[in-house]
């Protein structure tokens, strides 16, 4: 039976770099596994109040992201960091304390920029978080795409072979991962 790796993308933007990752991955899923997108951008800003009401929109997000055997961010840098969209949706997740989702799920982090270095800043600080949440984030190879907007076509989709041949590695790695801890 296949495996499910859920995609969460750390923007919220048409035309995003990030989904134009995610659409590449999702054409060129590692064999036995199926991708799945998870959409963060209806989630309510998280408020501790919520715990007690749980918004339909948590309730659907926090299912989905259960239901899965492992987890692929890829996002951008806001500010030398994780855009808030994606803060929100792990802090969603994360409670109510005790009911993690996140808790020893398999992950992994790709960040890209048009900048030179690719969303390292975004990367370690989501890596921080993910490591409090017991996300088991496979450590290598590491993945920071720079310069992202010379690395696509007119219609935004990833071109660049030497990048396309660089994120199958990058799977593989994530899938034998999966298999390990899973
Ligand atoms: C940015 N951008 C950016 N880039 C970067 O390399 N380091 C940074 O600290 C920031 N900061 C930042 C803050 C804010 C508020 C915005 C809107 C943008 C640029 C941005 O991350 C870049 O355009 C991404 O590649 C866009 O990715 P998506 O949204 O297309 O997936």
């Amino acid at each position: 039976m296949s495996k499910t790796i859920g995609i969460i993308t750390g923007s919220l933007r048409k035309g995003s770099f990030s989904g134009s990752i995610a659409d590449y991955i999702k054409n060129n899923a590692p064999a036995g596994y199926e991708i799945k997108t998870i959409d963060i951008s209806g989630l309510p800003l998280y408020n501790q109040d919520y715990d007690e009401v749980n918004p339909k929109e948590y309730v659907t997000f926090r299912d989905e992201v259960k239901a899965l055997d492992a987890v692929l961010f890829i996002t951008p840098e806001h500010n030398r960091s994780i855009p808030a969209a994606l803060k929100n949706a792990l802090d969603i997740g994360s409670r109510p304390y005790g009911q993690s989702v996140w808790n020893g799920k398999p992950g992994a982090i790709i960040s890209q920029s048009p900048g030179g270095i690719g969303g390292f800043g975004a990367n370690h600080h989501l890596r921080q978080v993910l490591a409090f949440l017991n996300v088991l984030t496979l450590a290598q190879p590491e993945a920071y795409i720079g310069a992202y907007h010379t690395l696509i076509d007119e219609n935004g989709a990833l071109s660049n072979e030497d990048t396309q041949k660089f994120i199958d590695g990058f799977l593989s790695a994530f899938a034998d991962w999966v298999e390990k801890v899973s």
